[in-house]
């Protein structure tokens, strides 16, 4: 019996020999983690948690990173790169590499339309090539990590950073926030042109109450699901390698104190492996927001919220090792970050060559970076008007043309915030652009009427004027200066600044033909001017080449298909205004304006209806508007299930048919409509869009693939579910869907 239970042990033994679970190989990322982990002090932990400013090499920031208190570095010149990097991987004990971080935001050296006008293209394709431009170009000087892509859905343009975002429509934003991704890490994050890129701000930063930088945002739980997260969802599953928390607090709680959205959302059901950075002195502003008494407390909430680094706040650095000592920071909490950030620095290639190729040839501006700034100019312009075919312009059919307005030649403003590393002098200007494009042709009447778009002195305008009298046709360039965009530059008024609306208006008294290009960093409530001119081009801030776009786009070298991301409002008062709105008890279906009330009308003699007395309901321009030189007609929607059940995909296709005299591409876009559910649904919502090049006179069929997920919404116990009942499909030019055809279709 003893020799069978030996033989037993013996066999077992061996079994666990063959069997022991693989070890994790030595050369995994993981395992390398863990190595060096095993030999770390917990000063030094706490070292790769500190991200500082990376201009100046100053006595302290060198003996900080000897001495590995330092994980990483923000806006760190180019010449400095290689200095800092060795210090740290010669001089700092364990030799970790540094990782060099920066904003780059629409181009690094090439600038590309702010991302709000990159979103008017409607095209990932090309939104992905230039953010891959925006990472080669930004890594040859030695940046492996961007703040980018800002994915925060806001319906609020009083907000300076919609410039920096995608629009108002969770669906466009995630298709161009992936496709940001991807251009910007590529398959490979050791390649060392690929960056990796950061979602943010994590999250609801674009419902800041007021459109008022800063400030709280308190949405319902369903906003956030159906609204905010989804872009962040998107980017999460495509594999994005950061994420940044908001400056704002989420219903009374600091998003860097969020453990709802960090913990439970973030890692806990999204899974999501990565690296949280958190926003600059981010963490800090948790005390100053009320939510805890001390510095020192905020480096406990953040770290225990899953905070892995600390920009700028310094409270890792200066707390972090006591609060370990006294209990009142996990072991684990730690553990985790500094995994994150060695397994970014890993997935980096850093500690195989944290350092810059000095001898690389240049990347910067290069002419085929240039050729794609300028693709993605030309189409994120939105052509709001073109009173009888105006534009485009016939160079030969012209003696003299007039260009006036202040952005007319403004390299620094062109290129809108957010650029750095931007060089204006490398920006190529409408009115550059349209002197080369109409040398040996018509007269140019250059005046710019104004110095800059917030200029009130009006004396330049009688100019202006005369030489918009001795013209065939003005060409007017008016908006916004860059500064008056991005973090910190709300506006409550959505006017053009200064003195420009008189110099339209006086402009336009002369009845010459007025062609309107708008270069500004948010929609503007600009209903006046635009009916003062007779065309209308609103080109956001194009970037480098937004003049060369400008000029071929007025010409007729290029055709317009831009489509707005976001809802231009009539008035400030409309705002929040956008296309998703619900249907509501008292929809609008007539309604008197303030005009024409009757003097002495009786309180209930107007009906009952949702809408404005002034503005009536509608914006100025509708959500994926925009024209084209061409026409386009949506006819024959078909639909492979008029009945579906939850496992079926339909597809459905239209027929677009160009009935004008232009080859061009049209933005045909899905919206699907659920008018009964358990939780009221918006009117209508975009599932899908397509960018079909289709000749003069002919016709061509887009197909859409809808699948369960696309008529599912998130109901009243937080389940992502789509209800049996009745959904209407949509294809249509814009969100003004009666200008597309619809179907029903049922799911059993
Ligand atoms: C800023 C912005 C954030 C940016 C960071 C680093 O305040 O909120 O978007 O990435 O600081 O510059």
């Amino acid at each position: 019996m003893k020799k069978l239970v030996g033989y037993i042990v013996l066999v077992l033994w061996c079994v666990s020999c063959v069997q022991q679970p693989a070890t994790t190989p030595t050369n995994s990322i993981d395992a390398k983690v863990t190595a060096l982990m095993e030999q770390m002090t917990w000063e030094e932990k706490i070292g790769q948690l500190h991200q500082v400013e990376g201009g100046q090499l100053t006595p302290q920031l060198y003996s900080e990173i000897a001495e590995g208190s330092v994980g990483s570095l923000l806006n760190c010149p180019k010449h400095l790169v290689n200095d800092v990097q060795r210090i740290a991987m010669q001089q700092s004990r364990l030799g970790i590499p540094l990782l060099i971080a920066r904003d780059v935001i629409h181009g690094f050296k090439t600038i590309f339309p702010i991302p709000l006008g990159q979103a008017a293209t409607f095209n990932p394709t090309l939104v992905e090539k230039g953010a891959e431009i925006a990472a080669t170009e930004a890594s040859s000087e030695g940046i492996r990590l961007t703040f980018a892509p800002m994915i925060d859905i806001t319906r609020d343009p009083r907000w300076g950073r919609i410039a920096e975002s995608l629009g108002e429509d969770p669906y466009l934003t995630s298709v161009l926030g992936v496709a940001m991704v991807k251009g910007f890490q590529g398959n490979d994050l050791t390649q060392s042109n690929k960056v990796a890129a950061c979602a943010k701000h994590f999250a609801a930063y674009g419902f800041s109450e007021g459109g008022r930088d800063y400030n709280i945002a308190d949405v319902s739980e369903h906003q956030l699901r159906e609204v905010i997260l989804p872009p962040f969802k998107a980017v999460a599953d495509a594999g994005v390698a950061s994420f940044m928390p908001s400056f704002n607090e989420i219903n009374g709680v600091p998003a860097s104190a969020n453990a709802y959205l960090f913990k439970q959302i973030l890692r806990g059901e999204w899974g999501w492996k990565g690296t949280v950075i958190s926003d600059y002195f981010s963490i800090k502003q948790i005390k100053t927001q009320g939510f805890c008494e001390t510095e020192a407390q905020t480096a406990a909430l953040a770290i225990e919220t899953g905070i892995d680094v600390d920009m700028m706040s310094y409270v890792y650095h200066q707390y972090l090792d006591s609060l370990l000592m006294d209990g009142s920071v996990s072991e684990k909490a730690i553990n985790d970050a500094v995994r994150n950030v060695l397994t970014l620095k890993y997935k980096l290639g850093l500690f195989d060559n944290p350092y810059v190729d000095t001898l690389a040839q240049p990347v910067h501006y290069d002419v085929s970076h240039l050729a794609v700034a300028k693709q993605a100019a030309i189409e994120g312009a939105v052509l709001l008007k073109n009173e009888h075919n105006l534009l485009p312009l016939s160079a030969s059919q012209l003696n003299s043309v007039a260009i006036i307005g202040p952005m007319a030649d403004a390299p620094a403003e062109q290129i809108g915030t957010w650029c750095f590393d931007a060089e204006p002098s490398r920006s190529i200007t409408p009115l550059m652009a349209i002197t080369k494009e109409l040398q040996d042709g018509p007269i140019i009447h250059y005046v710019p009427g104004l110095n800059y778009s917030r200029d009130v002195n009006t004396n330049q305008i009688e100019r202006a004027v005369s030489a918009a009298k001795k013209s065939d046709v003005v060409l007017l360039f008016v908006g916004e200066e860059a500064i008056l965009s991005g973090e910190a530059k709300c506006r409550a008024r959505l006017d053009l600044p200064g003195a420009q609306a008189q110099l339209v208006a006086a402009v336009a008294a002369t009845g010459k033909p007025v062609v309107m290009v708008v270069m500004a960093g948010r929609p503007l409530c600009i209903g006046n001017e635009i009916a003062n001119a007779n065309a209308v081009l609103y080109t956001f801030h194009g970037g480098t080449m937004a003049g060369p776009a400008i000029s071929d786009l007025l010409f007729g070298k290029s055709i317009p298909s831009g489509k707005l991301p976001v809802t231009i409002p009539q008035a400030e008062g409309q705002i929040p205004i956008y296309y998703y709105q619900k249907e509501t008890g008292r929809p609008p279906h007539h309604f008197t304006l303030i005009d024409d009330i009757p003097v002495g009308a009786k309180q209930t003699s107007l009906g009952f209806c949702t809408y404005w007395l002034d503005t009536g309901i509608e914006p100025l321009y509708p959500f994926g508007f925009g024209l084209s030189y061409t026409q386009f007609t949506y006819s024959d929607i078909q639909v492979s299930h008029q009945n579906f059940s939850a496992t079926d995909t339909i597809t459905v296709t239209c027929t677009i048919t160009n009935t004008g005299k232009y080859n061009a591409y049209e933005v045909a876009q899905l919206y699907v409509h659920d008018p009964v559910a358990s939780l009221t649904r918006p009117v209508k919502q975009l599932k899908g869009f397509q960018k079909v090049f289709i000749k003069a006179g002919e016709q061509e069929k887009v197909s859409f693939k809808l699948t369960n997920n696309d008529f599912a919404f998130w109901n009243a116990h937080n389940q992502f579910v789509a209800e049996p009942g009745t959904f209407t499909l949509y294809v249509a030019p814009s969100s003004d869907v009666a200008k597309g055809c619809s179907v029903s279709v049922v799911l059993e």
